[in-house]
């Protein structure tokens, strides 16, 4: 049986990170990067609320895979390499390997240590499969070790991750992918619009997932940058900003609070918020045209019969 192989690339410089998280929570209105919800209990908030009654984008999503698995492999070339950009824990991609017909795995997250378990536990099922992981923050950039290989690729961005980027960003994001993709192609899930209530619901759950999830986010900041964020000052917002076409998460503060870290501190007014998270709705056509702004051609989408959540293959013809 062969074993998984582990790589760490690109890494930021820590003291840069620091730098670049104190000055957004300087700014006005403060800021913080959504990637800053992953810690190990961050990830496990966010498996929980991929379980959740009101949050459909997930099982929309696998069951737009299942119903039409058969024809969206019919349109790959077999032989190739899975990049499964943001993998965790690996489920998703497992379900395709087989169909696909794939010749080796790359799953790539932002951490290497989230991917170790899950890849020793795909490598169980699938002996003889070559599996790499790369932690990287893709985020940032996207670079690919050349131990990925340089065979046809099929990059994989499942569960609207592309939403969490702004307009403007998700077309570089998505260059990069078609530049890593050269003479394969993409296969990605996108949230659709829908009725503002069902949008609202799935980012504000009755049982509060959703609102631990974010304030979870001052605790892993508190053990990053020594800061003293209390929970009970803080709560969870969220609201569809039709203009935007987006959800906007927040983390109000409940009364006047003032913030410490070492070398610094910040107050905040009674009311004052600080921005966590975007998640912006497409328009099915609206995502084809965007795809073909960022080089890829012949693009297919599959839906499911609401039409909330669309699955898009392009293709990314060699340069
Ligand atoms: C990871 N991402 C696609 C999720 C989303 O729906 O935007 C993150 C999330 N935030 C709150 N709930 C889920």
């Amino acid at each position: 049986m062969r074993s998984p192989r582990l790589l760490e690339i690109d890494r930021q410089d820590p003291a840069a990170l620091r730098v670049e998280l104190l000055r957004d929570l300087a700014a006005f209105p403060a800021v913080v990067a959504p990637k800053y919800f992953y810690d190990a209990l961050g990830s496990s908030l966010f498996a929980a609320i991929t379980r959740l009654p009101e949050y459909y984008p997930t099982r929309t999503e696998a069951a737009i895979f299942t119903r039409h698995i058969d024809e969206i492999a019919a349109q790959l070339p077999s032989g190739l390499t899975l990049v499964d950009i943001g993998a965790g824990n690996c489920e998703k991609a497992a379900r395709l390997l087989v169909p696909f017909k794939v010749r080796s795995y790359v799953a790539v997250d932002i951490s290497v240590d989230f991917l170790g378990d899950s890849l020793a536990r795909l490598q169980l099922q699938h002996p003889e499969l070559p599996i790499l992981g790369v932690g990287t923050d893709f985020s940032r950039r996207l670079l690919l070790p050349a131990e990925a290989g340089d065979g046809e690729r099929l990059l994989f961005y499942p569960g609207s991750s592309i939403g969490n980027f702004a307009p403007a960003q998700a077309l570089d994001f998505l260059r990069q992918l078609h530049q890593a993709a050269q003479g394969g192609g993409l296969l990605i899930g996108v949230d659709l619009l829908k009725p503002v209530a069902v949008l609202e619901a799935a980012y504000d759950d009755p049982l509060g997932v959703t609102a631990a999830f974010n304030r979870n986010l001052l605790l892993h900041l508190n053990h990053l940058i020594g800061s003293d964020f209390a929970l009970a000052d803080w709560r969870h917002v969220a609201f569809f900003d039709a203009p935007q076409s987006r959800i906007e998460m927040h983390l109000e503060a409940r009364r006047s609070v003032k913030v410490h870290w070492p070398g610094g501190q910040r107050a905040f007014v009674a009311g004052e918020r600080i921005h966590t998270e975007n998640s912006y709705k497409w328009r099915a056509e609206d995502f084809t045209a965007f795809l073909g702004d960022a080089g890829f051609s012949g693009i297919r989408c599959w839906t499911d019969e609401r039409g909330w959540f669309a699955v898009f293959l392009g293709q990314a013809q060699r340069s």
